[in-house]
């Protein structure tokens, strides 16, 4: 069976300074949200997908797969306290017959088809894939309040992005375990590298960077608007 596609929309984003969920914040006239579920639908080896939804969104995420085109059975959830539960809880819902399932931010729009066909042909090779970039930028580590106590050699660090694509039993089995030890990571790929297991990168790109506070929502909104002759999406009309 194709892969499962997993898209966690369900944060408050409180540190984006909007009233509305993050994932429904407006971008170049469509949530969020659209931008995620239009490059999923581009994607052949997608077979179905579960979003997961902050409380009363449904109906306006109903909307938002009919004007992404996304012709997938979807099924829609409530997510959970933190990120990781959210994933978990759709991991449920996805069917056991899929081999891989690809896990991605709705707080990412600009991640591309392809980012997610590599992630997914490389998780069904390798096991665990996720689309990243080598650290460009020389890192420091800094103590309180803003002393430098050592740069840290960026030789073979990497920003960790989403897609995140996984054999389907990995990620379960991660899962699993984190939830019985109480182990809280910010990535689904450290909790598969928890059980031993091999996780890949695949190309990511700058572009795909995670829209947290108000300046990233302007630098997406000026993205958007320079592309805005080109037919991608958001598709549809309105937001
Ligand atoms: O908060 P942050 O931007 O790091 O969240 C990353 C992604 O995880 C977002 O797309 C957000 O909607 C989703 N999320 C979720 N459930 C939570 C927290 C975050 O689905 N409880």
């Amino acid at each position: 069976m194709k892969a499962s596609a997993i898209i966690v929309a369900a944060g408050s984003g409180v540190r984006l300074g909007y009233p509305t969920p993050k994932a429904f914040v407006p971008l170049g006239g469509a949530p969020l949200l659209r931008y995620a579920l239009a490059a999923i639908a581009q994607v052949e080896t997608i077979g179905e997908a579960v979003v997961t939804l902050p409380p009363g969104m449904e109906s306006a995420a109903r909307a938002e797969i009919r004007h992404a085109g996304l012709d997938l059975p979807v099924k829609l959830t409530p997510g959970g306290a933190e990120r990781q539960d959210s994933v978990r809880i759709a991991l449920e819902l996805t069917s056991a017959l899929a081999e891989v399932v690809v896990i991605h931010d709705a707080a990412r729009p600009f991640a591309t088809p392809a980012s997610f066909a590599a992630a997914i042909t490389a998780a069904a090779r390798a096991g665990a894939a996720i689309a990243a970039i080598p650290l460009a930028d020389t890192l420091k580590r800094v103590s309180e309040p803003n002393l430098i106590v050592e740069t840290v050699p960026r030789a073979n660090l990497w920003l960790a992005q989403t897609p995140q694509a996984f054999r389907r039993d990995l990620l379960v089995e991660a899962h699993r375990r984190a939830l019985a030890a109480g182990i809280v990571a910010t990535d689904d790929a450290d909790l598969v590298q928890r059980l031993g297991a091999a996780v890949e990168v695949v190309p990511g790109a700058s572009l795909n960077f995670k829209i947290t506070t108000a300046q990233d929502l302007a630098i997406a909104a000026a993205i958007v608007a320079a592309r805005a002759d080109r037919p991608e999406p958001p598709r549809g009309a309105d937001g």
